[in-house]
C-alpha cells in the first residue's frame, strides 16, 4: 500500500444532483481507503453541511452497493454559498462570509483535503477556498454537460437517454392524434441535452439557446410535414431556447443560489403560439427533474468511477487544486479556478448540428 502525506479527506456533492454522483463517492472512498490507507469523511448536503458541521466518517460499507443508485447518499444543496451566506442577526437578515467556519469544521477533524463533486457554482466556491489555503480537488458533474474545460460530465448520458426515451414515447401518441408535440428538456444556457436527445429521438425541430429561433420557420416546417402527409411533428426544445431578439422564459428566481434564475415553460409558450399560427393541435410536456433522477447509465457509472479514481490518483501525485476533466478520450486536469464563471455551450458548427440538418431537422431558422 502506497504511503502518502494526505491522510484525511472529505468528499462533498454540491449543486443540483445528477445520476453518477454515488459512483464518484464510491470510487473516491474505495481508492483512498484501499490503495492509500486514507481516512474518508462525507460532508452532508453540500456546502450547507460544511457550514453546519455535518460531516461523518465514510467507510467501505457506507459506499458498498451504491454504484447503481441515482442521486447522492450524502445529499446536496444548490442554495448555500459559504462566502455569501444569508442569516438572521437580531431581527435583520444579513449576508455573511462563513467560509472560516467551514475551514474550522474540517481542521478540527484533521481533514486536509476536500473533494468537491459539483458544477460551476460549487467550483466557484471551491476555487475561493483554495485562495484561503484549503487543498481541493474538483470532479465535474452536471446533466447539462455545460462545464467549461471538460468534453463531458457524468450525468449527461443518463439525462439524454431519459429524454430520448420520452421522445420515443411521445412519438406514438403524437402520431395517433396527429399532433405537434413539444418536449422541453433541461440544460440551462446550453443546448446539449436538446441536441443529443433531439437527434437520437428523431425530432423534426430542435431548438437550443445557441441558435435563437424564428417561430414562422417552425410553423413552416410542421406545415410542410402535414402537406407531405406526415400528420404529426415532434419539437425538442431546450429550456433556455429563445426567439431571435427575444428572451428566455424564466419560471422563477431562487434566492441565495449561485445562479438564481430557474428556466422553464418555453414549450407551453411555443405550443400556444404555434397552434395559433398553424391551426394544428399542439401539446407541450416539460420533462423537468425526471432527467436528473433514476439509475445512472452504464456509461455514466464508468465515467464517474474513472473521475473519482483519477481525483485521488492526482492527489497522490502531489497535484492539488485541480479540476478533473476528460479531453478526447484522455483523463486530464485543469486549474480549479480556470473553469469558474465560464460555461461550455454548443458551437454552431457542431458536427451533430450538421448531421441533423442533413437528415432534414429544422433548428427554427
Ligand atoms: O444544472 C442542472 C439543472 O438541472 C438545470 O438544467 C436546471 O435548469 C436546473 O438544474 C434546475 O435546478 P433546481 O434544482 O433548482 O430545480
Amino acid at each position: 500500500m502506497a504511503k502518502t502525506k494526505v491522510k484525511k479527506i472529505a468528499v462533498m456533492t454540491g449543486g443540483g444532483d445528477c445520476p453518477g454522483l454515488n459512483a464518484v463517492i464510491r470510487a473516491v472512498t474505495k481508492t483512498a481507503v484501499n490503495q492509500y490507507d486514507m481516512e474518508v469523511w462525507g460532508v452532508e448536503d453540500g456546502y450547507q453541511g460544511l457550514i453546519e458541521d455535518r460531516i461523518r466518517p465514510l467507510g467501505f460499507n457506507d459506499v458498498s452497493g451504491i454504484l447503481t443508485v441515482g442521486g447522492t447518499i450524502l445529499g446536496s444543496s444548490n442554495t448555500s454559498n459559504p462566502f455569501a451566506y444569508p442569516m438572521i442577526l437580531g431581527k435583520k437578515q444579513v449576508v455573511k462570509d462563513v467560509s472560516e467556519q467551514c475551514l474550522v469544521n474540517l481542521s478540527k477533524r484533521g481533514i486536509d483535503t476536500l473533494i468537491c463533486i459539483g458544477g460551476d457554482g460549487t467550483m466557484n466556491s471551491a476555487a475561493a477556498f483554495v485562495k484561503k489555503g484549503l487543498t481541493v480537488m474538483g470532479v465535474p458533474k452536471t446533466i447539462d454537460n455545460d462545464l467549461w474545460g471538460t468534453d463531458i460530465t457524468f450525468g449527461f448520458n443518463t439525462a439524454m437517454t431519459t429524454a430520448t426515451e420520452a421522445i420515443d414515447k411521445l412519438h406514438t401518441t403524437a402520431s395517433s392524434h396527429h399532433r405537434v408535440m413539444l418536449v422541453e428538456v433541461m440544460g440551462r444556457y446550453a443546448g446539449w441535452i436538446a441536441l443529443y436527445a433531439g437527434v437520437a429521438g428523431g425530432s423534426d425541430v430542435i431548438l437550443i439557446p445557441e441558435i435563437p429561433y424564428d417561430i414562422h420557420k417552425i410553423a413552416e416546417c410542421v406545415l410542410a410535414r402535414s402537406k407531405r402527409g406526415k400528420r404529426f411533428s415532434i419539437i425538442c426544445v431546450a429550456e433556455g431556447a429563445k426567439p431571435k431578439g427575444g428572451k428566455m422564459v424564466v419560471a422563477k428566481t431562487v434566492k441565495n443560489s449561485p445562479d438564481p434564475i430557474r428556466l422553464g415553460g418555453i414549450s407551453f409558450v411555443l405550443a400556444d403560439h404555434l397552434s395559433g399560427l398553424t391551426d394544428l393541435t399542439c401539446r407541450a410536456v416539460n420533462l423537468g427533474h425526471i432527467q436528473r433522477g433514476g439509475v445512472p447509465s452504464p456509461f455514466d457509472r464508468a465515467l464517474a468511477t474513472q473521475f473519482g479514481h483519477y481525483a485521488i490518483d492526482l492527489l497522490m501525485k502531489g497535484k492539488t487544486d485541480r479540476l478533473v476533466v476528460m479531453k478526447g478520450n484522455t483523463l486530464d486536469s485543469i486549474p480549479l479556478g480556470q473553469a469558474a464563471g465560464r460555461i461550455k455551450t454548443v458551437p454552431k458548427n457542431h458536427p451533430l448540428i450538421d448531421a441533423a440538418k442533413a437528415v432534414g431537422t429544422s433548428f427554427g431558422i
